[in-house]
């Protein structure tokens, strides 16, 4: 039996998981860094805690499932999106890496459609200019840290800087790269028109590759490190959410899934490429080679849940703690209690700004409608009912561009909840299901790393030999309409506030 490693370096933490070529995961360990917010909109962390996370996750699991590391054949790694990490020409890191939630950069996304063009930007990059991008990142540290920017020498995303550190080589891969928005998403290589437009030196970015290709093998220094043979083999891998769909099998038309990680994706794969003219979702290449897909974020989807779990939830985590349990499961127990509406409190997840549909980075989050009978457990509801709206809304897109999943794959940490799916079945209309597997992004770049080494021909094969389905949950009929109304009223505050998050943004 031969085993491949998924490495997911997430936002708040890395986790690494063995499976067998079956996709059985053998052992899997995570570890959790800081994310650092200097100021309001601002998310920043530091890339040397994703690499040591890589390290101590990998020895874990080796150590754990005791295989022997010559049958470790391949290993991937996918990882959150967008972060800007720099360089200096001896590899050594310049500054801390600003990451996807990041929002500091609305100046320099007027730059950028200044100098190139909206329309030509999105013919090339498939996507508007957006805060969360690397390109707008890049832009900034060129605009306000120029002697740092001068000394840079190499720019790699989060995943690819853990790669080079485990292997020595400068590498990425399209869906991953098609987030920086310096990639020709329909060419699937990088735009030298646009990076000479912007006066970008194409030398300072990755060679680029296809998912589950090759991009080389672990060094002797990382094999000591890590307990790895040099002879592993390491994958383009992908995204995190590219890596999910592969990991839950959305690797064909037709076919889609929704994940509330720290944040909220829909994602459609699609073979034919597909662009919102408005910029509203992102078109991106995905992990099957000559395929693209379509997605809506929502940026603050977990991470709501996580920010009123550690301001107001002491009392179900100190509980969770003494009888072995997570504290979510306490927390949505909890949440059960309200009824839908959540007693008519509305919450608006937009703690981050949000991208799908509003694309605005001012917006901040709010609890509407509060009122003196207000519990903790309304609160609690409204957070979950608000990240489903605003998943509601990713999908709305999605349908207008004439995507209509017949049932959607739930996946993330929310996705473990039924109380959630249930919630995404009864306002989506579509059935949820999950996979046996709940290892979503970190099996979805091992099933890359098997088709690298050969252990499968193709992605979508791969997909069918290692990916199982459980039955999914169903729209309660009774519910839909009733959330209906609610998504309705919810559907309103957003444009009511616009101005009003403006103004707040103003203030000093
Ligand atoms: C996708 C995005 C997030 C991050 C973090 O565009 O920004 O999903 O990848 O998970």
């Amino acid at each position: 039996m031969k085993f491949v490693l998924g490495i997911d370096l997430g936002t708040s933490g890395t986790k690494t998981v063995l499976f067998d070529q079956e996709g059985r995961a053998q052992a899997s360990c995570t570890v959790e860094y800081p994310l650092y917010q200097p100021h309001n909109g601002w998310a920043e962390q530091d890339p040397l805690d994703w690499y040591h996370a890589a390290v101590t996750t990998i020895k874990t699991v080796l150590e754990k499932s005791g295989v022997d590391r010559k049958d470790v054949v391949a290993l991937g790694i996918s990882g959150q999106m967008h972060g800007l990490v720099m360089l200096d020409e001896k590899g050594q890191v310049l500054r801390r890496s600003i990451i996807w939630c990041d929002q500091r950069t609305a100046k320099e996304c007027d730059e950028i459609h200044a100098t190139v063009g909206k329309e030509k930007l999105i013919s090339i990059t498939a996507n508007p200019a957006l805060t969360g991008f690397t390109l707008s990142k890049l832009l900034w540290v060129r605009n306000n840290e120029p002697d740092l920017y001068a000394r840079c020498a190499h720019i790699l995303l989060p995943k690819d800087y853990v790669r080079f550190m485990l292997t020595g080589d400068y590498a990425t891969e399209v869906s991953d790269a098609s987030g920086m928005q310096m990639l020709d998403v329909p060419g699937r290589c990088w735009s030298s028109e646009l990076l000479r437009t912007l006066n970008i030196d194409e030398s300072l970015l990755a060679k680029v590759y296809e998912s589950p290709e090759v991009t080389g093998h672990i060094s002797e220094e990382a094999a000591k490190l890590t307990g790895l043979s040099p002879d592993t083999l390491v994958v383009g891998g992908a995204g995190d959410n590219a890596a999910a769909a592969v990991g839950t099998g959305v690797v064909e038309d037709g076919k889609a899934f929704t994940t509330i990680g720290t944040s909220g994706v829909v994602f459609a794969h699609t073979d034919k490429l597909a662009i919102d003219p408005k910029g509203r979702v992102h078109t991106f290449c995905c992990a099957v080679p000559g395929a693209w897909h379509v997605m809506g974020v929502t940026q603050g989807a977990g991470l709501s849940l996580k920010w009123f779990r550690d301001n107001f939830c002491a009392a179900e985590k100190e509980a969770a703690g003494q009888m072995g349990v997570d504290p979510y499961d306490l927390m949505n127990k909890e949440a059960a209690l309200s009824p839908i509406g959540s007693n008519k409190l509305l919450y608006a997840p937009y703690l981050m700004g949000e991208r799908t549909p509003h694309l605005d980075a001012d917006c901040r989050g709010m609890f509407f409608g509060l009122s003196a009978m207000h519990t903790r457990r309304d609160l609690l509801r409204a957070v979950m009912e608000g990240v489903t709206f605003s998943l509601a809304d990713c999908l709305g897109v999605l349908r207008e561009m004439g995507v209509e999943p017949a049932e959607m794959l739930a996946c993330g940490g929310g996705g473990r909840s039924p109380l959630w799916r249930q919630m995404l079945a009864d306002v989506f209309g579509c059935p949820v299901a999950t996979t046996v597997n709940t290892e979503g992004p970190a099996l979805g770049v091992a099933i890359l790393a098997g088709v690298g080494a050969g252990l499968y021909p193709s992605v979508p094969e791969a997909c069918r030999a290692m990916i199982r389905q459980n039955e999914a949950q169903r729209p309660i009929a009774e519910n839909v309409p009733k959330y209906a109304k609610v998504y309705d009223v919810y559907k309103r505050l957003y444009p009511a506030n616009r101005d009003v998050f403006k103004a707040l943004a103003q203030l000093d």
